[in-house]
């Protein structure tokens, strides 16, 4: 897995690990546990559930709308956990990598806040919903086989960095939700703080690798477009889980994800969560437009 054609990543890091060591937090004692949760009250907002703004929302009964906002909460923690074990695992195969030397300091606070961060989701889900969801098995990233080496290499990161920033909108808007329960609450609004630093990290090493990709090749870079925008749509896709439906007590789970998939209201929410990365991609060369048909 040597990265032996990448050239070394140099980045000014300075002020974001100045900002890790001074906002560091012990994970283990700063939540306030409560035995249960009050019931009655939503664990994800509402307007961030699956169903939000079709009429398949509107046909559920106050209960089954106040499970699903259970059982999607729990899917959207099991969902960060699943994906941070798979990319921080790659991180850890690369941190004393020459390639990644200048950057390596910063590389120890990224896997150490993320492992708090399993910790604090696994807890959560643990205590109040007695289980994680196991990835979806029908849902599978593309694989990268067809990419260059250097490009396979920014792949990484720009995993990394697209699941954070979808992660990141949830967070920020359930952060300061005040129908949610405070712990709830509270884990959105620490994870929030934490990625702010890893995004900012993470646009910085996609530019830079990027840069090698379309250096070697510029007839990659609208390949690798198209990998990332399959990218987005298969996170998307996460979020759905028909088996959080089930838990809800809906019926018909596989015919009501593809349903609410394909709503155009749904559509619309997902384009609003994508707004900000998908403006990124375009700025850094790699957005839907260059996508060769
Ligand atoms: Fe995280
Ligand atoms: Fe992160």
């Amino acid at each position: 897995m040597a990265a032996t054609t990448i050239e070394p990543v140099v980045l000014e890091l300075d002020r974001l690990e100045q900002m890790a060591e001074s906002g560091y937090y012990n994970p283990y004692t700063m939540f306030d546990w409560p035995e249960s949760i009050e019931p009655g009250m939503p664990w994800m907002s509402e307007s961030l559930t699956t169903l939000a703004g079709t009429p398949m929302w509107d046909e559920l009964t106050r209960e089954q709308q106040i499970e699903l906002t259970k059982y999607e909460a729990i899917n959207f923690f099991s969902l960060n956990i699943h994906g941070i074990r798979e990319l921080m695992s790659e991180v850890v195969m690369r941190i004393h990598e020459r390639t990644y030397a200048n950057v390596s300091e910063f590389l120890h606070h990224f896997i150490g806040e993320e492992n708090e961060h399993m910790w604090f989701f696994a807890q959560f889900c643990l205590r109040y919903g007695g289980k994680l969801y196991p990835a979806q098995p029908t849902l599978k990233a593309d694989s990268v086989d067809h990419l260059s080496e250097v490009a396979r290499e920014m792949i990484v990161f720009a995993r990394i960095l697209i699941f954070e920033e979808i992660v990141d909108y949830y967070n920020a808007h359930m952060a300061t939700d005040q129908t949610l329960p405070h712990i709830a609450r509270e884990i959105n609004r620490v994870h929030h703080q934490d990625e702010s630093r890893h995004v900012a990290f993470g646009r910085m090493i996609f530019v830079k690798l990027l840069e090698q990709v379309a250096k070697r090749d510029p007839d990659e870079v609208p390949v690798v477009a198209e990998y990332l925008e399959n990218y987005l749509q298969y996170s998307i896709g996460t979020l759905y889980n028909p088996a959080a439906y089930r838990d809800a007590g809906i019926p018909d789970a596989l015919a009501l994800r593809r349903r609410a998939l394909a709503h155009p209201a749904r559509i619309e929410a997902h384009d609003q969560v994508l707004k900000r990365t998908r403006k990124f991609l375009t700025k850094s060369g790699v957005g839907r437009e260059v996508i060769k048909s």
